[in-house]
Order: structure tokens, then C-alpha cells, then sequence
């Protein structure tokens, strides 16, 4: 990816054509699925009204998404409020803006759900017993499987519209038998409920469908495959499939233009890179060396040894890798620019306002936003 004049470093570059080609493919590769664009992996204008164009539906994670997407022209109806942790007043605005689309994992927020947003349509999240992901969630979400019955009947009962049972299996899945696993606990939880004369409308098996990074990562096609030949063996016949990607529609699709700020021999003993760009303005998802990204400079023909990276602010956590092979080239130096690739996605949108007085990450895209 290139781009003509590139902006002041360091700034993420994003190309909409590759936006497209992603969503595309992921059609392809799931034809019958519903696919919603989880908006928090890149909160961008221009995204969304690509996507919106290519009929996707938006997962949004706070009043905050649901204005951006409002002011893009996407319709409500096709939003869903997919955060289980929201403030009453948060749900009450959401319905007041249009939207019908609930995830929830807890009869506490079922019961604020029915009062500020009476009749919504109910996803309800369980903890699938999938493999831990690249950035796990842990148990921060969803209910246990076996609560996930009883939750929907109270939302049923509560006056609530059940759509079914969802579940994500963790962001950046690098194990296609992850969607297995959940489907089949959801096709589960929908016999049970049909015992009940709830009839399930669908199943959101929600995103984490990873990209490739340093390690590469199953494509689309493979992870389509097994989650189409799950779907089919487990879940009730004319039971819709939703989505929710945020990842593997737009990480491939940003580069972030950095500069080198300063190289040391530290007292380790090992060669430090500093860069403008770390931590705290676009690189989170390297805590716990969780995402490791891809570097490229234009002195990658020079011989290459190993490296620690860190960003640039008086943070002692902001070092992006020290563990993580990284090699870069030994003539490095001061003022050379440098690119991270595939950084598309929880990048710009993590950015702090102001720490250390580095202002948040900038965006640029490229390409074209209508064919
Ligand atoms: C509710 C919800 N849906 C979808 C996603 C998208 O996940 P990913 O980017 O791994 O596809 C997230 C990510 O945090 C999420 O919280």
C-alpha cells in the first residue's frame, strides 16, 4: 500500500478498496450469513458507508458508535447494541435513535433492556467452551451455557423478541474448531428452546475470525467451510447466521507510517528502537505481546538483528516488544520511517487524547469509497 504524500508521522493509511475486497470475500465465503461489522476495530466515516453500502449490518458498543453510524446514514434497524454492559440511560437512547437489536448476558440488563427498549429483539450471549483466542476475553462476557436457556425464557416472558443464542469465541480465533464448538452448543440451546415453543430466528457467532500477522492465520474460505458444515449439522433448518467482524474486514486494510525516534544499546545489552508511534497512540493490542505485527523500512536489505521496540512516550509499559522475535536492520537510525503492517483494526480507535501530550494516531484512507 502506498500513499503519495504521506501525511505527518505517524499517521494509519487505510485503503477502502481493501475494505471491500475483504467484506467480499467474506460474503463469498458464508453466502448465506448475515455479516455486521463490529464498528470498534475501525470507527472510521468512510468505512462504515462502504459497508453500508455493501448491505452490511453494524454491531455498536455505545450511544457513541450508534450517532457516529446515525450521522453515515446507516439505518437503525440493521444496528445492534452488542455490548452486554450498558447504562439504562445508554439503552433508553439507543431505542430512542431507532434501534431494536440487543446482545445481553444477564437477567439484570434483560430487565433494564424490557423497560427502556419494551419488545427489543434479544441476542443472548453464552460463554462457549472454545480454545482461548490470540486476545482473550476471559469470562468478561456472556453467561454459562446452561443459563443461556432460562436467561431467554425470561426475555421471552418479559415481553422481550428472542433472536437466539450468540456467542464469540475471542478476537483473533486462530482455531476454525472454535465456531464448531459454539455452534453446536447454540444448536443446543435452540432444540431446548423449541421444546419450550420458542422458536430460535438466529445465531450470532459473532467475530474473531483472525487475519495474518506475523503467523499466519486460516483464510476466510476454511473458517467459512467449517462454520457452513457446523451450522447445517446443528442448528434448526431457516436459522439465520450472523457474523460480527471487526478484525478480519479491516486489519489487513491499514498500514501506520512511523518514524524512528532514537536507537541505544541499553544497559541490557540489547539494541532499543524507539518509535513515534507505541502504546498509548494505536498500538494497544500490543500488551502482552498479544498482536505481533509486522515491520517494513526501507533499509530491509541491510543486515537484520534482533530488537526491542518501544513507543515514545516516559511510560515504562510502553514497549512493544521485548519477548517477540523482531528483527530489523542493524543500520537503523534516527529519523528513518518505518511502516507496521496489517494495522487496520484497534489501532486509531484505542488512541489516548493526549498522554504524554502525543496527540491520538491520525487516519488517512485511500481508494475509492463507491466503485
Ligand atoms: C461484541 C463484539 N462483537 C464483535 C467483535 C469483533 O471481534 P473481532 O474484531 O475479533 O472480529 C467484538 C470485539 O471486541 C465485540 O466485542
Amino acid at each position: 500500500m502506498s500513499v503519495s504524500n504521506p501525511p505527518e508521522s505517524p499517521c494509519l493509511v487505510i485503503d477502502l478498496n481493501r475494505v471491500r475486497a475483504n467484506y467480499r470475500a467474506l460474503q463469498a465465503a458464508l453466502p448465506s450469513a448475515r455479516i455486521r461489522f463490529a464498528v470498534k476495530a475501525s470507527p472510521v466515516p468512510e468505512i462504515i458507508r462502504l459497508l453500508n453500502d455493501e448491505g452490511a449490518e453494524f454491531d455498536v458498543a455505545s450511544v457513541g458508535e450508534i450517532e457516529l453510524c446515525l450521522a453515515q446514514g446507516v439505518d437503525p434497524a440493521v444496528m445492534c447494541y452488542g455490548n452486554p454492559i450498558k447504562k439504562a440511560a445508554h439503552i433508553a437512547a439507543a431505542h430512542a435513535a431507532g434501534v431494536r437489536r440487543f446482545a445481553s448476558d444477564t437477567e439484570d440488563d434483560l430487565v433494564r433492556i424490557a423497560e427502556h427498549a419494551p419488545g427489543a429483539e434479544i441476542e443472548l450471549r453464552f460463554l462457549a467452551s472454545a480454545p482461548a483466542s490470540q486476545t482473550p476475553f476471559g469470562v468478561k462476557f456472556g453467561c454459562a451455557p446452561g443459563e443461556a436457556v432460562q436467561l431467554l425464557v425470561r426475555a421471552h416472558d418479559l415481553g422481550l423478541t428472542i433472536a437466539g443464542p450468540y456467542f464469540h469465541v475471542g478476537s483473533q480465533q486462530l482455531d476454525p474448531i472454535a465456531w464448531q464448538i459454539g455452534i453446536e452448543q447454540a444448536g443446543a440451546i435452540a432444540e431446548a428452546l423449541a421444546a419450550k415453543d420458542i422458536p430460535v430466528k438466529a445465531v450470532n457467532i459473532g467475530g474473531g475470525l483472525p487475519i495474518s500477522y506475523a503467523d499466519t492465520a486460516p483464510g476466510v474460505d476454511e473458517l467459512g467451510a467449517v462454520i457452513a458444515a457446523a451450522a447445517a449439522r446443528h442448528l434448526p433448518e431457516h436459522t439465520a447466521l450472523i457474523v460480527e467482524p471487526g478484525r478480519a474486514l479491516v486489519g489487513n486494510t491499514g498500514v501506520i507510517h512511523g518514524e524512528v525516534v532514537n536507537v541505544r544499546q541499553a544497559p541490557d545489552g540489547r539494541r532499543w528502537i524507539y518509535l513515534d508511534i507505541g502504546r498509548y497512540n494505536g498500538m494497544a493490542e500490543t500488551e502482552n505481546e498479544y498482536i505481533a505485527y509486522r515491520f517494513q523500512t526501507d533499509r530491509d536489505g541491510d543486515p537484520m538483528d534482533e530488537v526491542v521496540v518501544a513507543g515514545p512516550t516516559c511510560d515504562g509499559d510502553d514497549v512493544l516488544y521485548q519477548r517477540t522475535r523482531v528483527l530489523l536492520p542493524t543500520t537503523l537510525r534516527a529519523g528513518d520511517p518505518i511502516r507496521i503492517l496489517e494495522t487496520g483494526a484497534y489501532t486509531a480507535s484505542y488512541s489516548s487524547v493526549s498522554f504524554n501530550g502525543f496527540p491520538p494516531l491520525t487516519v488517512h484512507v485511500i481508494g475509492a469509497e463507491r466503485e
